[in-house]
């Protein structure tokens, strides 16, 4: 056998990369990850998940005081006052917290961090800089980047992506957001609770696209009641930058008449794409399929055997969580165990207030593919959202007509994130709608809308 540097090097140190080659350590392989970043830990750790739920979290802080939201539960504050710098040294201390930890992290494993930008040289062999690094086993964790809007120049203080709207040094009075996706709907909430006037313009008829039809209505419903406006079938023809303003021109998606936004800031969130400019994957007789996405076989594996690939630059939702899943199972496979991959149960989460979760199938793909009962209960049924007077959301459990095994599940409410984990892992153990139904859940329980949703399914909750 080939005598190589490392028996395994992933490129990129992502939620997909890094715990890749914490896995792959743990196995007993010699493993590298090469980082082109000044920190660990990809977008996710560095501008994505971490920095958004730092700033979602303090904004939400600062919302319930200044807005009396807390006056109404008897909590009475003299004047507040935003003190963005502090906010926004918080959310960095969260980041140089975490991203340090995967450098300690990759210490404790003896992984080997090579700094730089690498590129395939032959299948075995990646450059970084001026070395070059051998190994049996390459893994491209790239991830993905933000997709630019034709003709719309990013500047990072006018017109920003998400790096830049974690990032602003002062609240923008008006700011306008391309796209009504997550990011759009997230980071517009951050803003909008720190004092912005947010305008959210979506291409489509609804928000959120890929989650369940009355879902997307219902966060329409709601974040419009929160004071965002929302334009639908509208899209952005141009976006003109004059001075310390913009000027955003949109029509009607089928054609109309055009009028034009004045916006402080303009947020383009319009989707991501995926990272594989630079690798030289002809040089490997690699190629990307039409999206620009890596193809690799239900085992991670490339179609050139010892290159895998994970996480956002391959098809599937780009999460972080499906990414870390997979890092697991491709440093599984490599290390000659069995990685475990169940692509069908991956929960996905909007961290806006309520929050929206869901899991499995929406119920026009279950309702697409056969019988389904369908149970909901709304959270104005549930008491602890009661006691705490939160009552907006509800819970939606689809399950197989015949079967009643749970097909998907939607919620929104508050800690929708937390309970949806619920919902994954009873599909992972393939239950029905019944088991949920009849399993105890403690009292008083966000989770409990989730049993009375079950109920519903096949008869009927208590609480309505
Ligand atoms: P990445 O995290 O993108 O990491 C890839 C790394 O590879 C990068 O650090 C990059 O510098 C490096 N790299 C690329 N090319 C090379 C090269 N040639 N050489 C060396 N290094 C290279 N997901 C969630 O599940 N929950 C959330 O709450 C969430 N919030 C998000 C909020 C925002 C604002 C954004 C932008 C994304 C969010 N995501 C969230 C998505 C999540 O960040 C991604 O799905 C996840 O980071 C993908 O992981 P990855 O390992 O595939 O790639
Ligand atoms: P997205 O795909 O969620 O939403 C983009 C939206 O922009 C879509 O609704 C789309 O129809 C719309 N759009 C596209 N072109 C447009 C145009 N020209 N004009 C108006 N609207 C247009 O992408 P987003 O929000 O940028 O997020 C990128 C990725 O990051 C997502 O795939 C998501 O999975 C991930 N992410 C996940 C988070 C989470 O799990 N909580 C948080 C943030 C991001």
């Amino acid at each position: 056998m080939a005598d190589y540097d490392f028996d395994v090097l992933i490129i990129g140190s992502g939620p997909g990369g890094y715990v890749a080659a914490i896995r792959a350590a743990q196995l007993g392989l010699r493993t590298a990850c090469v980082e082109s970043r000044e920190t660990l830990g990809g977008t996710c750790l560095n501008v994505g998940c971490i920095p958004s739920k730092a700033l979602l979290n303090a904004s939400e802080l600062y919302y319930e005081a200044a807005s009396g939201a807390l006056a109404k539960h008897g909590v009475k504050l003299g004047s507040v006052e935003l003190d963005l710098p502090t906010m926004m040294a918080d959310k960095d201390k969260a980041v140089t917290g975490l991203t340090g930890g995967i450098a300690f992290l990759f210490k404790k494993n003896k992984v080997e961090w090579i700094k730089g930008r690498g590129s395939f040289v032959d299948a075995h062999t990646v450059q970084v800089g001026d070395r070059t690094v051998t190994a049996k086993d390459i893994v491209i964790a790239t991830g993905s980047s933000v997709t630019p809007l034709p003709g719309v120049e990013i500047d990072q203080k006018i017109v920003v992506d998400s790096t830049g709207a974690i990032a602003l040094e002062k609240v923008p009075a008006n700011m306008v957001v391309i796209g009504g996706g997550v990011i759009g709907l997230e980071l517009g909430s951050v803003w909008q609770r720190l004092g912005a006037k947010v305008t959210v313009v979506e291409y489509l008829d609804q928000l959120l696209p890929g989650m369940d039809g009355e879902v997307r209505k219902e966060a329409a419903k709601i974040f419009k009641k929160q004071g965002m406006e929302i334009k639908l079938s509208t899209k952005v023809t141009g976006v003109a930058v004059n001075g310390d303003k913009a000027t955003v021109t949109v029509e009607p998606a089928a054609g109309g008449a055009a009028e034009t936004l004045e916006a402080d800031v303009v947020l383009v969130a319009i989707g991501r794409r995926p990272n594989t400019d630079g690798l030289a994957l002809d040089k490997v007789g690699l190629s990307t399929n039409a999206r620009g996405q890596i193809e690799t076989d239900a085992r991670l594996q490339t179609a050139v055997p010892g290159i895998w690939a994970i996480g956002d630059v391959i098809p599937g939702p780009m999460l972080a969580h499906k990414a870390e899943d997979e890092g697991i199972a491709v440093a599984e496979n490599i290390g000659g165990l069995t990685g475990i991959l169940n692509h069908a149960v991956i929960p996905s989460v909007v961290y806006t207030h309520p929050e929206i979760a869901g899991v499995g199938l929406t119920e026009e793909q279950a309702r697409e593919k056969g019988e389904v009962k369908v149970g909901k209960f709304p959270m104005a049924g549930n008491s602890r959202a009661k006691a705490i007077d939160d009552t907006v959301g509800w819970v939606k459990v689809i399950a197989d007509a015949t079967t009643d095994r749970v097909l998907g599940a939607w919620i929104i409410t508050a800690p929708a994130g937390t309970m949806i984990a619920q919902v994954a892992q009873a599909m992972e153990f393939g239950a029905t709608s019944e088991d949920i139904a009849y399993t105890c859940h403690a009292h008083p329980t966000h989770s409990e809308a989730i049993k009375e949703a079950a109920m519903g399914v096949r008869g009927k909750p208590i609480h309505v």
